[in-house]
């Protein structure tokens, strides 16, 4: 499919994106093993996170959609996990199929891993390339069987008896601190983590409201660097998790599109309701600041132990800024947005320290420099991160999303800005984590909708 995309001239109204995809495949994951029943409400629906609910059915776990009222709305949906409690899992005969989703499959290896029995975790040839050694490796010292193929998926897991580990993370990367603490609830001995820089804390926060003996200290919010998270091995206290309760903040991660759109579109008033703001999420919301944008928070509250809030960018001109450090892991999904907002800063923006961009769903140091120059953007690709001149005027062109979602959906927003047309091949990724993202987009703007400022074809 490839979107096809007019200047906007205006963006208007309120917008709830769908629920988080870190806090959904977590709450997947851990109802599953929970004593009881679970509820999940707000989960998001899409690619990554379907492919997390089918691989825990495989396992035996009963999984229900259930659905409030007659809408197509996430919001409107809520997961009722029937969990079959820490050792209730089963083999499944087929290998457990991740599709394109890095969080299922390196999160679902630490549960895999002191299973009494064998599985297959595979996915699909994109996330075949990706880096799994930063979880073989430190679940290997944990005393964990399993065989990749060149450090890569297919994993094969072999029953194992875990010990705890006390490890220091040689990359900031939630994904692997998550799979330890999974881990952790299977092993004999504590798991202690120290990371560098901060990452998102979602597994910590819900596997405390379940009961498990965990602690953080020196978190972000306090220390502006990493912290310590030291967890209970599982089978030293006989643990069972409480069920969860909860209701999934939208997801910041897709917000920031809508924000940067919000800041940079002419004419333009947006309100993003019941956006999740754990600070280990929202660095971008900081370095968007920190540039000059106004962006108000309103009915700021908790919601099953995540901050929300409801963002209200104000266009306005924007300055650059240099981003490195513990603010590069705090907001690293958002950089192909920041960079679309970088080329309409005054001035040179420079990001640092986010190497990690190399192995996303696509290179995406490369994918920004290459798809942006070809609209017209100053930037350069460093060892670590790229280089942004501004501001300058975007112009259409035809670009490529690299079957990369966050690619789509900022060079979505880069051709909102742009004059001329903007071609986005490959657009249909956005399901991995948004499938309903053009038709958000093209509700914020209905009197364009004739005239078709927004076009999406097969
Ligand atoms: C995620 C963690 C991050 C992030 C990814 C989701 C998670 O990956 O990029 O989109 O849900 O834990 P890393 O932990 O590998 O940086």
């Amino acid at each position: 499919m490839k979107a096809i995309i007019s200047p906007v001239s205006h963006l208007r109204g309120a917008l709830r994106v769908p629920g988080d995809r870190s806090i959904t495949v977590r709450a997947v994951l851990l109802g599953a093993i929970a004593d009881g029943v679970s509820t999940v409400r707000a989960p998001l629906g899409c690619d990554d996170t379907n492919a997390a609910i089918d691989i825990m059915r495989a396992l035996g776990v009963d999984i229900r959609v259930e659905q409030s009222i007659r809408t197509e709305r996430d919001g409107a949906r809520s997961l009722r996990i029937t969990g079959v409690g820490l050792h209730g899992l089963r083999a499944s005969s087929a290998p457990l199929f991740c599709n394109s989703s890095g969080t299922t499959m390196r999160l679902l290896a630490g549960l895999m891993a002191g299973q009494s029995f064998a599985s297959t975790l595979d996915g699909s040839s994109q996330l075949r390339k990706r880096p799994m050694r930063r979880i073989t490796e430190p679940l290997g010292q944990m005393g964990a069987l399993i065989a990749s193929t060149n450090d890569c998926a297919p994993l094969v897991c072999a029953p194992a008896r875990l010990q705890g580990i006390d490890y220091v993370m040689p990359v900031a990367s939630a994904q692997v601190k998550s799979a330890l603490l999974l881990a952790a609830l299977y092993a004999d001995g504590d798991v202690i983590i120290h990371e560098g820089s901060p990452t998102r804390d979602h597994t910590e926060r819900m596997l405390l409201a379940m009961g498990a003996r965990i602690a953080m200290s020196a978190n972000v919010a306090t220390a502006g660097g990493g912290g310590r998270v030291a967890i209970r091995g599982g089978n030293t206290t006989a643990l069972s998790l409480r069920p969860l309760d909860i209701t999934v903040p939208a997801d910041f991660s897709s917000a920031a599109f809508f924000l940067v759109a919000g800041l940079l579109a002419p004419d333009t008033q947006l309100e993003l309701t019941g956006v999740g703001l754990n600070p280990t999420r929202t660095g971008l919301l900081d370095a968007l600041r920190r540039m000059g944008a106004d962006i108000r928070v309103e009915n700021a509250n908790q919601q099953g132990g995540e901050p929300v809030g409801d963002l209200l960018p104000v266009p306005g001109p924007l300055r650059a800024i240099e981003v490195g450090g513990a603010l590069t892991s705090l907001m690293i999904d958002e950089f192909p947005i920041f960079a679309v907002a970088a080329t309409q800063a005054e001035g040179v923006t420079i990001v640092r320290d986010a190497q990690e961009l190399r192995v996303k769903e696509s290179n995406r140091i490369d994918g920004l420099v290459d798809e942006l120059r070809k609209m017209g953007a100053q930037i350069e690709a460093t060892a670590d991160g790229f280089v942004v001149a501004g501001p300058t005027p975007l112009h259409g062109a035809i670009v490529e999303a690299y079957d990369d979602h966050r690619m789509a959906m900022a060079l979505t927003v880069a051709g909102l800005i742009a004059t001329g047309e903007t071609t986005i091949l490959g657009a249909e990724c956005v399901s991995k984590t948004y499938p309903q993202f053009y038709d958000d987009l093209a509700s914020l703007n209905s009197s364009q909708a004739p005239h078709g400022s927004l076009c999406v074809s097969d």
